[in-house]
């Protein structure tokens, strides 16, 4: 039975999968596509609003630094991404790498950790669009009742109509489209490019030098509260929690890594780009490496121009301007953050549909889920379910601590690559790579190090959360996936097929 947990699904086979008519999505992305598609998820919450918080709570004028640290844990995440992404070019990600490289159960526990990631991502960043539409209506003289404005704003009962609503009609555009919503992501992402150079080039104009000193605030003690709520790092280590310092950039680096998640959402389209080995490894790397200078730059204008002390913790760019006197500026940018955070969303919500949808072609959930839509070719029924799940807990929930989980979530999916990666040169050296990560062994130890470092400096809590996710994921696996599996009776087979098939996995 042992063998059963670890059986693995060759790389041929993945391949294959996606060769089925009826199970097949439709070919068009190219490497622009597939940047302008990392920009349009990349960029969002995380420097439209955590920014704020962050330099405000945490770490000062050096949030630049923590960006760059985050930024710099990602890249050598995406640099294992970029690889598995060009050798294995089907539809779910991490959780696909995963099952051609160390088995079912890790592959299943990487799925199930991916549902997390993306539904809760999707959710967190519907409320933060819901929070920036509702300033622009209040401009305009339009009060949204607060039993309407959700969970966060209500005294008592609230529910957020906004981004529940915001969530269904993204889930309708996916439906009808991969083509038609590639398009409308592309409108929107020169929208919010356009909003964040005009941040860092009008600001800079702003800056005053003074605000910037100290660059690294001096340590704070943390006030005493619940033990659950400090990072597990200091828990276990057992040192006094503080704000600001050199640490204080640490903890700073585990929030604001929210900003980065979404470039390994491009990885879950390699089955829609048209030569993935070539394209992929160009399209992860190169949104990273785009976002990581917005976000320095951003945080360097932002801090610059206003003491962080004073910076706002809703809307932390438009309110720099505002309070430089510059308020043309602000409405600017809060309605290009308005714009720009629904394609976060909706691609946020494209990746969870597709690791699902991959999850369901492997048998480890109802095949019913897998069939593409006759006509759109979209897997319009987990992407309907998914919507509809999301689009309520977008309405109810309130997005702080949901945040933490999500960051927990992907990290935890680094780790997982960066291994596999290293793994799959020993078990299958022969495949053909497009992208082959440098210094391996030690850029994939290196990226589980540093994954492992930013999730110790997260909440205690988060932890609890994140293992009572995975453990309602075991008993879905034990109790449905591992007697469903399209493996199941095959482990033997797909091992000899592992010896038999030496040929590249080009599907073009
Ligand atoms: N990186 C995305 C954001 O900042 C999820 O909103």
């Amino acid at each position: 039975m042992s063998n059963a947990l670890f059986r693995t699904k060759s790389v041929e086979q993945s391949v294959r999968d996606t060769q089925e008519p009826e199970h097949a999505l439709k070919k068009s992305l190219s490497a622009l596509d597939l940047t302008v598609f990392g920009v349009g998820v990349i960029i969002g919450t995380g420097i439209f609003v955590l920014t704020g918080q962050v330099a405000k709570d945490v770490a000062g004028p050096a949030t630049a630094i923590a960006f760059a640290v985050a930024g710099v844990v990602c890249g050598l995440a995406a640099l294992c991404y970029a690889e598995f992404a060009s050798t294995v070019p089907v539809a779910g990600s991490a959780y696909t790498f995963s099952y051609a490289s160390l088995g079912e159960l890790p592959a299943w526990i990487i799925g199930w950790d991916l549902v997390l990631e993306f539904a809760l991502g999707t959710a967190v960043v519907a409320v933060g669009w819901s929070g920036y539409v509702r300033s622009l209506l209040d401009n305009a003289g339009w009060h949204l009742p607060d039993a309407l404005a959700g969970p966060d704003v209500a005294d008592g009962f609230g529910f957020d109509i906004l981004a529940f609503a915001l969530v269904l009609l993204l889930t309708a555009v996916l439906v009808l489209g991969m083509k038609l919503s590639a398009r409308v992501t592309s409108i929107i992402v020169a929208i919010k490019v356009t909003v964040v150079l005009v941040v860092i080039i009008a600001g800079a104009f702003f800056i005053k030098a003074d605000n910037y000193k100290p660059f690294i605030p001096e340590e704070q003690s943390q006030q005493a509260g619940n033990d659950l709520q400090a990072p597990l790092i200091q828990l276990v280590f057992g040192y006094a929690p503080t704000n600001f310092g050199v640490m204080g950039i640490f903890t700073a680096a585990s929030v604001v890594f929210f900003a980065f998640i979404g470039f390994d959402i491009v990885a879950t389209a390699a089955e829609e780009t048209r030569n993935p080995q070539r394209d992929m490894p160009r399209g992860i790397l190169g949104s990273l490496f785009i976002c990581t200078a917005l976000y320095v730059a951003v945080s360097i204008v932002v801090t610059g121009m206003q003491h962080y002390s004073k910076l706002s913790v809703d809307a932390p760019l438009a309110d720099a301007f505002k309070a430089t006197g510059h308020s043309w500026y602000a409405g600017f940018i809060s309605f290009g953050a308005a714009v720009g955070l629904t394609t976060v969303c909706m691609i946020l919500l494209l990746g969870q549909t597709r690791v699902f949808f991959a999850m369901s072609r492997d048998g480890l959930l109802p095949r019913f889920f897998s069939r593409v839509h006759p006509r759109y070719k979209t897997p319009h029924r987990p992407t309907i379910l998914l919507g509809v799940v999301i689009a309520t807990l977008a309405g109810f929930t309130s997005l702080s601590e949901l945040a933490e989980l999500v960051n927990i979530g992907t990290l935890f999916a680094f780790v997982v690559v960066a291994i596999s990666v290293v793994i799959l040169r020993r078990t299958r050296p022969e495949l053909h790579r497009a992208f082959r990560t440098p210094l391996v062994p030690w850029v994939p130890i290196l990226s589980v190090l540093a994954s492992l470092w930013l999730m110790l400096n997260l909440p205690a809590e988060t932890w609890v959360r994140f293992a009572g996710w995975m453990a309602v994921g075991f008993v879905v696996y034990f109790l449905y996936g591992r007697s469903h599996s399209r493996m199941e009776g095959t482990a033997d087979l797909a091992a000899d097929r592992q010896h038999e098939v030496t040929g590249t996995n080009d599907t073009q």
